[in-house]
């Protein structure tokens, strides 16, 4: 008989994933404890902005017409434990606030709340982030409290995608990493994965610290390299270079490789910055917190890009004070192609500006609900057009490719002085100079 799966869990991380085993082919079940989005999901809606995934949704959410009805939601762990025989654990493992810390209580009510159903075999799944030793003590505490004992197995397998990319990275991994105890849960996630490995995912079989370790150095490594280049646009802005044209050259070198090199405002969102400092946290009890004391100044480069932003646009007005001052911001998410203002670099320095007691008025184009709810008192608008009336500086944050299609001209013509600066070196400073705009982008010469 076919594997039936659930999914425990279901923001970015869970929502996707339940819509793409449901698209391999298998029975999904999954579960949420927030009734509102049980209530959304099973009607095939999300409750957040990820490209291609409510079409995803459409074609297998039960009852939709035309749907395989393969993909089922609930808020019953009893139900999911009668149910599955693979149970993926999808929920969020946030910083806890005012520590370094990650906060593992969604993981451990989710296990605590299914283990007492489980009454035949089962595998369960960690896709979280989490700190490295938490799958060995997890999966003690599975096997002591599942009626099934030691046939609850527990496996961790972590979870690469991008938001904004979500769909496609499940569907067609660049690898699939799986720390496993026994034979047993190897062949189940072979099971599983087995169409995207048929189609050349790398399937690679380690241990549970191993697995668990991949996850945080692939997200170090990837914070490493946004803060090297950002290192490197501060030493160009203060030398006269140019940091686009030296990651352009840099790039060249397939050691070094070309993504990853935009220097800017710096990395935000729900993983990169929580995922190093609980990393470092973790070193700290493991006692090996020296190996990891460069992740401390990848961090504070990361802040200072923030508060260089907030200066930048200070010098640029030709003041000391923000107080009478307009300042349009365009982008409000951490990146663009999602609605996800968490630890957001944009809506960071936006509220900087506002606290300092500049006018700002934000624009996105996916973010404005999710930016008016953690920040209200700051001004929205409904276009880019009507952000920037009247503005004295305009500042781009996100590079939507809805802001590389604007027209420099028209903007130019509604603000009350022409100066941008682009916190992501995303514009074209020669299109935006031509067209009246005193322009200037981190880590580049003035004009
Ligand atoms: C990241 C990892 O890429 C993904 O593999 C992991 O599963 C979750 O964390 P995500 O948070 O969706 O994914 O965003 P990502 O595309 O990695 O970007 C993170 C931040 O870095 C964004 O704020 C982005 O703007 C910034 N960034 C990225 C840069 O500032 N410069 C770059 O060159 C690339």
């Amino acid at each position: 008989m076919a594997l039936r799966i659930t999914v425990i869990g279901t923001g970015y991380l869970g929502a996707t994933h339940a819509a793409a085993m449901a698209e391999l082919g298998f029975e999904v079940l999954g579960l949420d404890v927030v009734p509102e989005k049980i209530a959304l999901l099973s009607q095939g809606r999300v409750p957040m902005y990820e490209p291609g995934l409510e079409e995803l949704l459409g074609k297998h959410v039960a009852g939709i017409e035309g749907s395989s009805g393969r993909l089922r939601f609930t808020t019953s762990f009893e139900e999911v434990a009668d149910f599955g025989d693979v149970h993926f654990v999808c929920v969020n493992t946030p910083q806890k606030p005012g520590e370094y810390a990650c906060d593992m209580s969604y993981v451990e009510s989710a296990l605590a709340s299914l283990a007492p159903h489980l009454k035949r075999p089962a595998l369960v799944v960690g896709k979280s982030t989490v700190p490295v030793g938490s799958a060995e003590r997890l999966a003690a505490e599975l096997a002591a409290t599942a009626p099934v004992g030691e046939e609850a197995e527990l496996a961790w397998n972590p979870e690469f995608l991008r938001e904004g990319f979500a769909v496609d990275d499940t569907l067609h991994p660049d690898r699939i990493v799986v720390g496993v105890r026994g034979a047993r849960a190897e062949e189940l996630l072979r099971e599983v994965y087995r169409t995207p490995v048929a189609e050349g995912s790398p399937f690679i079989v380690t241990d549970f610290p191993t697995a668990e370790l991949v996850k945080t150095a692939a997200n170090s490594f990837l914070a490493t390299k946004i803060s090297f280049i950002n290192a490197m646009a501060e030493v160009c802005e203060a030398a006269d270079g140019d940091v686009a044209k030296l990651a352009e050259a840099l790039g060249h070198d397939d050691r070094i490789g070309r993504k990853f090199l935009r220097a800017g405002i710096g990395f935000g969102g729900g993983c990169l910055p929580k995922d190093i400092r609980a990393f470092m946290a973790r070193a700290g009890e493991l006692g090996a917190d020296q190996a990891l004391t460069f992740l401390r100044e990848v961090d504070s480069v990361n802040m200072r890009r923030r508060g260089h932003m907030v200066e930048l646009a200070l010098e640029a007005l030709g003041t000391t004070s923000f107080l009478g001052k307009r300042v349009a911001v365009l982008g409000a998410t951490f990146k663009p192609d999602s609605d996800d203002v968490r630890d957001s670099p944009a809506l960071n320095v936006a509220g900087q500006i506002h606290l300092q007691g500049g006018q700002v008025t934000v624009y996105d184009p996916k973010g404005m609900d999710n930016a008016r709810r953690i920040f209200p008192t700051l001004g929205y608008a409904d276009s880019a057009l009507e952000a920037v009336r009247g503005a004295d500086v305009v500042l781009h944050l996100t590079e939507w490719r809805e802001f590389r299609e604007l027209d420099p001209a028209g903007l130019a013509a509604a603000v009350a002085t022409p100066t941008l600066l682009d916190g992501r070196n995303a514009l074209d400073p020669e299109v935006w100079r031509k067209a009246g705009w005193t322009f200037r982008a981190m880590g580049r010469p003035r004009a």
